[in-house]
C-alpha cells in the first residue's frame, strides 16, 4: 500500500509533533531543510494553573492540529503528492497528546499512501542539530536536557545511541520550572529564571551533586536547598520583607549551580569517550548562558541549535524521520503511543 520513496535526495518528511503542550507539524527536506515549522503552544493556557494539565493540554491538541497541519502544507508550498514520508512522536510524553498526533498522521497515511515512521521525542531533539548551516559529525555525546529528561547520549551513527547518564530525580528543566515556582516568577520556569537572572547576580553558592565516578545528574538538592532559603526568610520573595537576598539573586545562583553541573559533567563525559563533538538539545538548551559556558569550556567542538529548535517542534521530528527513513525504520499502522518510551 506504501508508494516507493527516494532515497536519493529531495525527500520530503512530514513532521507532527504532540507530546506535551506543543501542537506542532513541519515539513523538512532531506533532514535537513526547513521548509515550514509551525507550532501553536499551550502555554498560556497551563499557565493559569502553574503547569500542565495532561487533559485540558490533549483537548487544545484536537483543536489546533489540523489547522497546524494545514499552515505546515500551505508554508512549504506543498500538496500531498509531494510528500514522501511521516514522521510523528509515539512516545515519551502524555498518552493523550501522544495518541492526537499518532492518529492524525495514520490517518494520512492511510488516506494516501504514505509510510509512517514513529520517533522517539529525545531522538528529535538530538536531530534538532541537523537543522543547522553545518553537519554534526560523528562520534558525538549529547547533552538533553528538557523538562522530563537530562540525559547524556553517546551516538556513534544515525540511529545508534547509548544513554550514559540521566537525572536520578528531578530534570534540568523540572528543577527550573519548580525554582521559579518557589521564587514566584512564573510559568514555565526556565525562561523566568533567565530573565531574573539577567538582573541579579551569583551571590550564593548553592549546593552542586557532582555523583562522582558515575555519569548522572541529580537536581532535587539544589531546588530543595533554594526552598529552604525561601522558607527561612533568606530571600526576598517581596519588597517589605525585611533584608535578604533579592529573588533576581537568587535565580542568579541557582542557574550557576544547574548550569555549572551540566557543563563540567558534560565536557567531562565527551573527553572521556573521545569523541568529535559535542551536541546540545531539548528545552533548556535554549538558555543563553548554558550554550556560552558549554562554548567557552569545552575543548571539543560544540553545536546547539538555534533556540526556536531546542524547545518543541516538529521539524525535529521531521529530521530525526529523514534519518529512520534512511535505515528502513518503517512502522505499520499497528503502532502504538508509548509514554515512557526509551532511547534504544
Ligand atoms: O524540550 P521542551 O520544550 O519540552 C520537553 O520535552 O520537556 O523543554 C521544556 C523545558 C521546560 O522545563 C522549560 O522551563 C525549559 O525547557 N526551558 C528553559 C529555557 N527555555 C525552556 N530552561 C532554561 N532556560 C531557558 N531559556
Ligand atoms: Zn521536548
Amino acid at each position: 500500500m506504501f508508494r516507493v520513496y527516494a532515497i536519493i535526495g529531495g525527500m520530503k518528511v512530514l513532521g507532527i509533533e504532540t507530546s506535551c503542550d506543543e501542537t506542532a507539524a513541519a515539513v523538512v527536506e532531506d533532514g535537513t531543510r526547513i521548509l515550514s515549522n509551525q507550532i501553536a503552544s499551550q502555554v498560556e493556557i497551563h499557565a493559569r494553573y502553574g503547569g500542565i494539565v495532561p487533559e485540558v493540554a490533549s483537548r487544545q491538541h484536537v483543536l489546533a492540529i489540523i489547522p497546524i497541519l494545514q499552515q505546515a502544507m500551505a508554508k512549504a508550498g506543498v500538496t500531498w503528492g509531494d510528500i514522501d514520508g511521516i514522521a510523528v512522536t509515539n512516545g515519551p510524553g502524555l498518552a493523550g497528546s501522544l495518541l492526537v498526533g499518532l492518529n492524525v498522521a495514520k490517518a494520512i497515511a492511510l488516506a494516501h499512501g504514505l509510510p509512517v515512521t514513529g520517533v522517539n521525542h529525545l531522538e528529535a531533539h538530538i536531530y534538532a542539530n541537523w537543522l543547522g548551516s553545518s553537519t554534526p559529525g560523528f562520534p558525538l555525546v549529547c547533552l538533553i536536557v528538557s523538562g522530563g529528561h537530562s540525559d547524556l547520549v553517546l551516538m556513534k551513527g544515525h540511529g545508534d545511541y547509548v544513554v550514559l547518564g540521566r537525572t536520578r530525580d528531578d530534570a534540568a528543566g523540572e528543577a527550573f520550572d519548580k525554582a521559579a515556582r518557589i521564587l514566584g516568577l512564573g510559568y514555565p520556569g526556565g525562561p523566568a529564571i533567565e530573565r531574573a537572572a539577567r538582573n541579579g547576580t551569583v551571590s550564593i553558592q548553592l549546593p552542586r551533586a557532582w555523583l562522582k565516578g558515575c555519569d548522572d545528574f541529580s537536581f532535587s538538592g539544589v531546588k530543595t536547598a533554594l526552598l529552604r532559603l525561601v522558607e527561612g526568610k533568606k530571600v526576598l520573595l517581596s519588597a517589605n520583607q525585611g533584608s535578604g537576598l533579592s529573588a533576581w539573586d537568587a535565580a542568579a545562583s541557582f542557574q550557576e549551580a544547574v548550569i555549572d553541573v551540566l557543563v563540567t559533567k558534560t565536557v567531562a563525559v565527551a573527553r572521556e569517550h573521545r569523541v568529535k563533538q559535542i551536541l546540545l538539545a531539548g528545552g533548556v538548551a535554549a538558555n543563553e548562558l548554558l550554550r556560552r559556558r558549554l562554548a567557552e569550556n569545552s575543548p571539543i567542538p560544540v553545536m546547539v541549535p538555534e533556540p526556536v529548535l531546542c524547545t518543541d517542534n516538529a521539524t525535529m521530528v521531521a529530521a530525526c524521520g529523514y534519518f529512520r527513513f534512511q535505515l528502513g525504520k518503517v512502522n505499520g499502522l499497528d503502532l502504538d503511543v508509548v509514554p515512557s518510551l526509551k532511547m534504544t
